[in-house]
């Protein structure tokens, strides 16, 4: 069964909608467990960085539906390839929400956290996503 890596980009339709939040990833969760999709969404500030990874077909399922939802926009995939092993296997989807003082302490990931301003410079570097997902993912703050 072959797998695949999805990152993406994208803004919260209107930053009232935050508290909408925990339905999403009450969802996320009910669904990707179902579906073996695993991942990490970060949010700060109006701006989400999500990784879903699992079986082709499924991740791409998943994000069609996740593209279609009006409670963000402006979604910019950055990476879908194949990989040979999980890199969020503990995860259905995990959590972050990152303050913006805290983004503030690591200058080389600013640019994903403001990105309609810096799109140029996420697209150019796309690897650096991954990185920042990973650094995030454990609760070491
Ligand atoms: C930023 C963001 C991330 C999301 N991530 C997932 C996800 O990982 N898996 C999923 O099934 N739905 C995800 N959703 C929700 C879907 O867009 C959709 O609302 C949901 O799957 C519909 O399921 P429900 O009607 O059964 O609750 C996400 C939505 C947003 C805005």
């Amino acid at each position: 069964m072959a797998l695949i890596q999805l990152i993406y980009l994208s803004s919260l339709s209107d930053m009232r909608l935050e508290g909408e939040i925990g339905k999403i990833l009450e969802s996320s969760v009910r669904h990707n467990q179902e579906d073996g999709v695993t991942g990490m969404l970060l949010y700060s500030n109006g701006n989400f960085l999500q990784v879903l990874e699992g079986e082709t077909a499924v991740v791409e399922k998943t994000f069609v539906r996740i593209c279609k939802d009006p409670r963000h926009y402006d979604i910019v995939e950055l990476i879908r390839e194949p990989i040979a092993k999980r890199q969020f296997s503990q995860w259905s989807m995990g959590y972050q929400h990152l303050s913006e003082s805290y983004i503030r302490s690591f200058p080389q990931y600013a640019p994903f956290f403001k990105f309609q301003a810096n799109d140029e410079a996420i697209r150019a570097e796309p690897g650096i996503a991954l990185e920042l997902l990973k650094e995030f993912s454990v609760d070491n703050r």
